[in-house]
């Protein structure tokens, strides 16, 4: 069992309050993805966890004991860093089998281990060069390689694919879902990549200045931001965050809105705590986005279109707004820059924020209520 936990864990550098207070469950064999904006604190509670630094309060626990006080090498961590260190007067070779000969394990064993490992991260030809001789994605293989040594029941990885180039980093994405597989270790990934934070977690952790926003699948964070900041986060290119304000509302059961660029649209969402004319912001994703040629006095402005070979995305210019809001469209696209477009999408669609950033809760379709009660009745 090696299953991670942060109790109440705080993070002060001098006074400056990193990490207020998380509390963050992994369990045994999960892939846990950290994603946040910059110097939101992902790095540091990696670094927290592999017992890197010292936690200003709180507990840390690896397979239900307390590690707070235990040195790295005492936790079962691998980690591969952002800015990894190799040994410079070490080859490839020995950078990778480092681990395992600390471990004295014989040496055809380490050979074995060494020249799989390689392959795997298609470092073969390089086994006998320097770090100095390696560019800088030859050296991130390298140090997933030697963190990869021990075969630790925890992985952390701090975007160790950040230097790869396109191809290399899909390669590596596929190679590091096989190895967690494989390994059937507790990985904890950071990254700024969608794509890679989408498709290899098992739980996705959104932080935003040292708190966490929300936790969830893939799923539940891109279908169900509960904030705007995760709505804003997840997905790529991003939501669009309209502005808009509630026309009125029918307590429990759903709400009109009026959309900027859209008109009234009804969602099933419980607005009973907001008044009529409040502001709250309406979140459509680039694909729900239903597009049609209006009239050139109606309308929003298209000001750029950009063809992607397999899709295009259109650019449209919203008032009130200071970011364009962006359509995906299939090619061929007909929309062109400076035509005027009417916006459309179905009202499922549509995700709700109340004027704290806080999604509405949804509300069972009436019809669903009925019939619950009367099954429950027969
Ligand atoms: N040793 C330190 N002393 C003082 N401040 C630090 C130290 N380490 C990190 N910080 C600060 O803590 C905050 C969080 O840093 P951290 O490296 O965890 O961010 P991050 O989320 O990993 O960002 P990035 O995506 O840029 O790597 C930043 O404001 C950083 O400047
Ligand atoms: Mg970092």
């Amino acid at each position: 069992m090696a299953c991670v936990e942060l109790k109440n864990i705080n993070k002060t550098f001098g006074n400056i309050e990193i990490i207020p207070s998380v509390n963050l469950r992994v369990e045994d064999g999960e892939f846990v993805v950290f994603v946040g904006p910059s110097g939101c604190g992902k790095s540091t509670l990696l670094r927290l966890i592999a017992g890197l630094e010292d936690p200003t309060a709180g507990d840390i626990e690896i397979a239900g004991k307390v590690v707070t006080d235990l040195s790295p090498k005492e936790r079962g961590v691998g980690m591969v860093f952002q800015s990894y260190a190799l040994y410079p007067h070490m080859s490839v070779y020995e950078n990778i089998a480092f681990g395992l000969k600390l471990d004295k394990a014989n040496k055809g064993r380490v050979r074995e281990w060494v020249e799989k490992t390689a392959e795997v991260l298609q470092l073969t030809s390089l086994l006998q060069r320097k770090p100095r001789e390696l560019s800088g994605g030859q050296r991130q293989r390298v140090a997933i390689g030697r963190a990869m040594a021990r075969e630790p029941q925890i992985m952390l990885f701090d975007e160790p694919l950040s230097n790869l180039d396109a191809s290399l980093r899909v390669q590596m994405r596929t190679e590091i879902a096989k190895l967690h597989d494989r390994l059937q270790s507790t990985m904890i990934y950071v990254t700024h990549d969608q794509v890679e934070a989408m498709t290899l977690a098992d739980k996705i952790v959104v932080l935003n200045g040292g708190h966490i926003e929300q936790v969830g699948t893939p799923y539940e964070l891109y279908e169900t931001p509960a904030s705007l900041f995760v709505a804003g986060f997840i997905g790529s290119p991003k939501m669009n965050l309209i502005p808009a304000s509630i026309k009125s509302t029918n307590p429990g059961r759903s709400v009109d809105v009026d959309v900027c660029g859209m008109g009234t649209v009804t969602v099933e969402r419980d607005a009973s705590h907001m008044a009529d004319g409040a502001a709250m912001t309406v979140g459509l994703r680039p694909e729900h986005i239903r597009l049609s040629v209006s009239g050139p006095d109606s309308g929003l402005e298209v000001v750029n279109v950009e063809y992607l070979g397999n899709e295009a995305y259109v650019y449209l210019e919203m008032p009130g707004m200071d970011d364009l809001v962006v359509v995906r469209e299939s090619v061929p696209c007909q929309i062109r820059a400076g035509q005027r477009v009417a916006l459309d999408a179905d009202p499922e669609r549509l995700h709700v924020f109340d004027a704290d950033g806080h999604s509405l809760p949804r509300v069972q379709p009436q019809g669903e209520d009925d019939s619950v009660q009367q099954a429950a009745s027969n």
